[in-house]
Parts: structure tokens; C-alpha cells; sequence
């Protein structure tokens, strides 16, 4: 059966007062359904007390959108993944390409926080994907394979259960421009047989997310594509109704 996780990645947006007030209305929005997706907010780290607070006894998984992969130490501004583990995140972001590109965070890097996570046993959504220019390069399998590559260096097959995959185009995120429905599956249709060349079988029970400008509009399109297990949400997750309405779409086309 499809398994699907709709993931908001709330940005640098919502105060922890803020974070209540949408997290109770997702909650609100859901309560009476029978959820057959996984729901995945990450806010930001001053929002995850609250919000871990207000989903207790729901269904609502929480995580972060970034960490650091040494445990503790002289690292001023950081966030280290126990202290994310002790506020009990299920999940945490890492290398999106907004990390990538203006922190310039590296495959390197991305690795050594993966395997940090990883070894902290809390699962993590690897984020991936090509620029306009190297589209137009035709260099999008390239980048992708370098990203999976070194991103993945050195982990364990068995960790493949713990790893979740967000395509994320980059010059989808944020513009209104979705991918479209054939470059999305021809694109997560390469991504899951390199998955399976880099870390074994094990691999195919990865899930590939898609991102970029997803919405109410554009969700059944995208989440109905063989090789498409949910979405990583930006700027739809702020508006509750948006959000609902892609989760209510993850749904129907799980009960088909
Ligand atoms: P967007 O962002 O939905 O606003 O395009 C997606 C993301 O960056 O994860």
C-alpha cells in the first residue's frame, strides 16, 4: 500500500504564539478524519516547545528544519540534534536548498549532519535538487547523483528506514512554478534507483517526497504519480486551509 507524509516546513515564519494558533487549527481541521497519511510540521526552533505541547495526544508529528551535527560544543547560534531529540522532533530538514545556497552548506557538510541524525536514531528528510541553470544545462541526473551520493556517503542499509527524500527543484520553491507532473516522475523515478545503487536494496522502501510551490491547486497531480509519496510544503503550510486541502488530497488518493 502507498504510504504518504505531507510535511509543512513553516521557513522563518510564525512566533511560538503564532506556531499555537496554526498547529490548533491543523489539529482542529483533522480531528474528526481518519488520517491515513502522516502530518509533519516544522517549525522553527523557537516554535518546537509550543507546538510539542499543543500536539500531545494527536497524531501530529513534529521536527526541525536544521541542526548541527556535533552534539555540543563552541558553536555559537547552533542547535545541536540532542537538544532537538530531548524536545522530542520525530524529524529534521536537512540540506534544503535555501541552507545550500545561502549558508552554503555542501554535500559534505549535508553528509555529516545526515550521518549525525542518523545515528541520533531520529529520521531525517534529505532534501535535493537541481537549479534553473543546471536544468537548462541538462545537468539535473548529474546533480541529483552527486547530491544522493556524498549526501548518503557511509550510511548503514539499515538505516534506509529513517531516511525520507524531498525533491525539491529549486527554482520551484517559493516561485509558483511547479515542476511538472512528467519531469516530477521521471525525476523520482531516477532518484529511487539511485537510492537502490548507493545503499542496496533496503533503499526501495525510501519515500521521495516533492517540493516546490505545491498547493490545493496542483496537489492531486503531483501526489497521484506512481513514484510520489507526499510533499515538503513551504509557503501553502501557513495557510490552514491550503494545507488541509493538500492532506485531504493525500487521503483520497490513498483510499483509491
Ligand atoms: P514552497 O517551499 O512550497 O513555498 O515552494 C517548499 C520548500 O522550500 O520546502
Amino acid at each position: 500500500m502507498k504510504k504518504m507524509l505531507i510535511a509543512g516546513n513553516w521557513k522563518m515564519n510564525m512566533t511560538p504564539s503564532e506556531s499555537i494558533n496554526l498547529v490548533q487549527s491543523i489539529i482542529d481541521g483533522t480531528k474528526d478524519k481518519k488520517i491515513s497519511c502522516d502530518i509533519l510540521v516544522c517549525p522553527p526552533f523557537t516554535s518546537i516547545d509550543s507546538v510539542s505541547r499543543t500536539v500531545k495526544g494527536t497524531n501530529i508529528l513534529y521536527g526541525a528544519q536544521n541542526c548541527h551535527f556535533e552534539s555540543k560544543g563552541a558553536y555559537t547560534g547552533e542547535i545541536s540534534i540532542p537538544m532537538l531529540k530531548e524536545l522530542g522532533c520525530k524529524y529534521i530538514i536537512i540540506g534544503h536548498s535555501e541552507r545550500r545556497t545561502y549558508f552554503f552548506e555542501n554535500d559534505e557538510l549535508i553528509n555529516k549532519k545526515v550521518k549525525a541524525v542518523l545515528g541520533a536514531g531520529i529520521n531525517l528528510i534529505l532534501c535535493i535538487g537541481e537549479t534553473l541553470r543546471e536544468r537548462e544545462e541538462n545537468r539535473t541526473f548529474e546533480v541529483l547523483k552527486r547530491q544522493i551520493e556524498i549526501g548518503l556517503n557511509r550510511v548503514q542499509p539499515e538505516q534506509c528506514i529513517q531516511i525520507v527524500i524531498a525533491y525539491e527543484p529549486v527554482w520551484a520553491i517559493g516561485t509558483g512554478i511547479s515542476a511538472e507532473p512528467e519531469q516530477i516522475q521521471e525525476v523520482h523515478s531516477f532518484i529511487k534507483t539511485e537510492l537502490v545503487r548507493v545503499l542496496g536494496k533496503r533503499a526501495s522502501s525510501i519515500i521521495v517526497l516533492y517540493g516546490g510551490s505545491v498547493t490545493d491547486e496542483n496537489a492531486k497531480s503531483i501526489l497521484e504519480l506512481e513514484d510520489v509519496h507526499g510533499g515538503l510544503i513551504g509557503g501553502a503550510s501557513l495557510k490552514t486551509d491550503i494545507f488541509l486541502s493538500i492532506v485531504d488530497t493525500a487521503i483520497s488518493i490513498l483510499e483509491k
